[in-house]
């Protein structure tokens, strides 16, 4: 298969994967008009061109808090990513190492923290969730901090899980849901193979770690339901800041009064995110919330972005729009679980070249010199 955007690569994802894995990454909360507003909206933006600006060789780099960054993207942290390539999350951190960008580890990877941050040198980026066993929490983030993790992303949008049809009706949860994936595995022999039996134990490694017993997969969906904590606001979060002696990022922020607080609050960064359409379907895209968070923190704090990114061109609107990076999650997981980590290196190859030709046709020829004069005023 021929591949030269991020969209092959989802397709090539949808045929090598058992679909109830596809869909779960695909989809999105309820209807999914919230998934389909972040990438139209996202490609609704119209660049403007200037050319004859003399940019002559454009420089992507720039740093994320102290970290030096060869393009503003991180990798976003994506739950169950070992069971999309064989230890799915060290393939992804070592393309993001290659490619000199940071890997978030998700809270609920397959991988533990240590499997991970062993493979690579870089220092990866560690997601939480508020769950209800505090124990676990303070746990993971001694955890992450023994391994040399410095970079906390806490991630809000996440109280109750929200409702994704897709996975009732492919297996993922539903009637007969491990009979129906064991059939699909079946029927997808390349991933029963590769994944299924040589990427074992597939089990929620910082969990398990924790729980000192093996976290059971299949009841995955279950397990988000009953440990996910609803009760809890910016005061609960008090005793996290003042433990992480490293740069605190909150993810999940769609409005500029809950920004205003994150500043108030002492965070150090913010992401602009819906949690990539999966969370309140009918939420505002990214791309539309950012322009009033950015006029309401901007230089306050770090702001990142995510939901719909899925070319060098989405960035660099992003970043037009007021974000200082952005994080992409579907985009390099429909890479990795094509062609694992050669996959993933391959995508930020893309996004680079994409992002070379944006910022040249539109007049930037840095990072910091990427200002919405890179778009047409609406
Ligand atoms: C996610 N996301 C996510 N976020 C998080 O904080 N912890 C997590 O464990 C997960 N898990 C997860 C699984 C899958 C399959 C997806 C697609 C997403 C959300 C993720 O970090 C990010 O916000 C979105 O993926 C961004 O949108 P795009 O780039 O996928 O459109
Ligand atoms: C999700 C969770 C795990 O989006 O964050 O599926």
């Amino acid at each position: 298969m021929i591949i030269s955007s991020s969209s092959d690569y989802r397709e090539a994802a949808r045929r090598r994967l058992p679909p109830f894995l596809f869909h779960y990454i695909d989809g999105g909360a309820y209807a999914e008009h919230t998934l389909r507003r972040n990438v139209d909206d996202l490609s609704d933006i119209a660049l403007r061109q200037r050319v004859l600006k003399n940019v002559g060789d454009v420089d992507l780099t720039t740093t994320f808090f102290d970290e030096a960054v060869s393009m503003p993207v991180a990798l976003a942290p994506v739950g169950l990513t070992g069971m999309y390539a064989r230890r799915g999350e060290v393939q992804a951190a070592k393309a993001a190492e290659k490619k000199g960008i940071p890997l978030t580890l998700s809270t609920v990877s397959v991988c533990p923290i240590e499997e991970v941050q062993q493979a690579v040198n870089r220092p990866i980026w560690f997601q939480l969730y508020v769950l209800r066993d505090r124990g676990f929490m303070k746990n993971a983030l001694e955890r992450a901090w023994a391994a040399g993790i410095r970079k906390l992303v806490f991630t809000v949008d996440m109280p109750v899980p929200g409702a994704r049809y897709r996975d009732a009706h492919s297996g993922m949860s539903g009637p007969n849901a491990a009979f129906r994936r064991i059939l699909q595995a079946m029927t997808h022999p390349r991933w029963a193979l590769d994944v299924g039996l040589g990427g074992r134990p597939h089990d929620l490694g910082n969990i398990s770690a924790y729980r000192g017993e093996k976290t059971n997969l299949a009841d995955y969906v279950g397990w988000l339901g009953q440990n996910f904590d609803p009760s809890i606001g910016w005061a609960d979060l008090e005793w996290i800041r003042d433990f992480w002696k490293g740069p605190m990022i909150i993810k999940g922020i769609l409005d500029p009064d809950e920004a205003r607080d994150a500043v108030r609050f002492g965070a150090d960064g913010i992401i602009v995110s819906n949690h990539g359409g999966r969370q309140l379907d009918g939420v505002l895209s990214s791309i539309r919330a950012l322009p009033p968070i950015a006029e309401a923190v901007k230089g306050q704090l770090t702001i990142l972005a995510d939901s719909g990114v899925r070319s060098g061109l989405d960035v660099v609107r992003m970043i037009a729009q007021g974000a200082d990076g952005v994080l992409i999650g579907r985009a390099f997981v429909y890479a990795l679980a094509a062609a694992g980590q050669a996959g993933v290196e391959n995508l930020l190859d893309l996004f680079q070249k994409e992002m070379r030709v944006a910022m040249t046709l539109t007049g930037a020829k840095s990072i910091a010199g990427i200002s919405s004069d890179a778009l047409v005023k609406s």
